[in-house]
């Protein structure tokens, strides 16, 4: 038997619908916001995402690189920041002058060793601005993905915040770094030690080392914030008060991704049982990756929230989103002659914009009610003999099991009125 590829999932209609109903309640929160849709592609070019000044796991342990058939380099996009960013260069949107809101969905690939909340094949819905280094667009991003997690229900989250500093504070975040781990060269893992000179902040959130003594007691980044980047940080936290934003400062937050810089965020769920989906999503802040990339010189600031792992928050929670995609009417016939009828009827009520299903395998009118129940479709069309005489119909609320008889030819009007 052929299996999905390890870390992959196959979504059945079931889950589609709940995904439809996310989808569904985003983009109305994005429109809210004036946030537009951006659609990169899921293969880049490799030198979009593996970089000299990223070092990160995710890009050099965990991408899917391949060469495509004449020889190209190729990855499988491990993250929406990097492409969307190579989009606003090749496209030129920054001749506008005015900050530019984008949202996007869809698929991300990372190899990393499947689990719960993590997986090789997962979803991400995300935002990216550019603009001019305001930090009012730090508490706009934080603000909405705190509306967004707030709209869809979920409790037991909260809000973190951290800030890493502009390259100066980094620079001396990170010589302070190393003074502090070099005396625990000998406890530090393979990579940790290789990272330990270049890239001392990757050691905090390593997998291997990250909970360990010394790095919990490592010196922290808001200890080493230039005056500049203090008050930057300052007014975040101002913004975020006014816009009814509860948060805490955590100190330790880094995130793991290299470039990052002043603010940084994560939204985190309490929910019992999430194991590596506790984090439900983040993002922060980046200065030099537009220009980097061979752009001009703006900020930009963005976040992205596992979808798995949001669908999963609300099921833990037991919460329903309301489906958008819901059948509206299921037609049932009772004994043979009456099929053709309902063929027409179906046609009909299709032709009107209303969706419509019948049952196709039904062996008696029994397993045609227990199809049409299945379906949640909400009102059951019936047909038979009696009805067919009297150009009449039967509507069946499936809610409430009322029932009612109109004429056959008011019976688009009906349901237009009442469904
Ligand atoms: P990230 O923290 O690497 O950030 O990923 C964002 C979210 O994607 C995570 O919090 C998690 O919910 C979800 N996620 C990541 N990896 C997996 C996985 N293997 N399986 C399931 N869910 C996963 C970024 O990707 C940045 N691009 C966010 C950003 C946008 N920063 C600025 N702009």
């Amino acid at each position: 038997m052929l299996v999905r590829v390890k870390g992959m999932n196959d979504r059945l209609p079931s889950e589609s619908k709940k995904w439809a109903a996310l989808e569904n309640k985003l983009r109305g929160i994005f429109k809210i916001f004036n946030y537009e849709e951006i659609k990169t592609p899921l293969l880049e070019y490799s030198d979009v995402f593996h970089r000299k000044s990223e070092q990160s796991d995710m890009v050099t342990k965990e991408t899917y690189d391949f060469k495509d058939r004449s020889d190209r380099d190729l990855t499988l996009r491990p993250e929406g920041t990097a492409g969307i960013v190579r989009s606003y260069i090749e496209n030129k949107l920054y001749v506008d002058p005015e900050a530019k809101k984008f949202f996007y969905m869809g698929p991300f690939y990372r190899y990393e060793r499947p689990q719960k909340g993590r997986y090789r094949e997962f979803h991400q819905f995300g935002v990216e601005v550019f603009g001019n280094n305001n930090p009012l667009i730090d508490a706009e991003v934080i603000t909405l993905g705190y509306e967004i997690i707030k709209s869809l229900g979920l409790k037991d989250v909260s809000v973190n915040i951290n800030s890493l500093g502009d390259q100066v504070s980094r620079t001396n975040y990170k010589n302070a770094l190393i003074e502090h781990l070099t005396p625990y060269k000998d406890d530090l893992c393979e990579d940790c030690l290789r990272r330990l000179e270049k890239n001392p902040l990757r050691v905090l959130d390593c997998k291997v080392d990250g909970n360990k003594d010394f790095v919990l007691n490592a010196p922290k980044s808001l200890d080493f914030l230039t005056l500049e980047s203090k008050s930057r940080f300052e007014l975040v936290k101002i913004y975020l008060e006014a816009a009814n934003v509860k948060f805490n400062v955590l100190k330790t937050l880094v995130r793991g991704l290299d470039y990052y810089a002043d603010t940084v965020f994560e939204i985190e769920s309490a929910i019992e049982g999430f194991g590596a989906g506790n984090i439900l999503g983040g993002g922060g802040c980046y200065h030099s990756l537009v220009k980097e990339l061979g752009g001009p010189n703006v900020t930009g600031f963005g976040f992205g929230f596992g979808m798995e792992r949001i669908i999963s928050a609300l099921d833990a929670q037991g919460i329903n989103l309301e489906k958008i995609d819901f059948l509206q009417t299921f037609v049932l016939y009772l004994g043979e002659q009456s099929t053709v009828k309902a063929v027409e009827l179906l046609r009909k009520i299709r032709e009107s914009g209303i969706s419509s299903d019948i049952a196709y395998n039904a062996i008696n009118f029994k397993s045609q009610l227990r199809q049409a129940v299945k379906s949640e479709a909400k009102f059951l069309i019936i047909v038979g003999e009696d009805e067919i005489k009297e150009k009449k119909v039967a509507i069946k609320d499936s809610k409430t099991m009322e029932q009612i008889i109109v004429d056959e030819d008011k019976l688009i009007s009906y349901l237009k009125e009442n469904l």
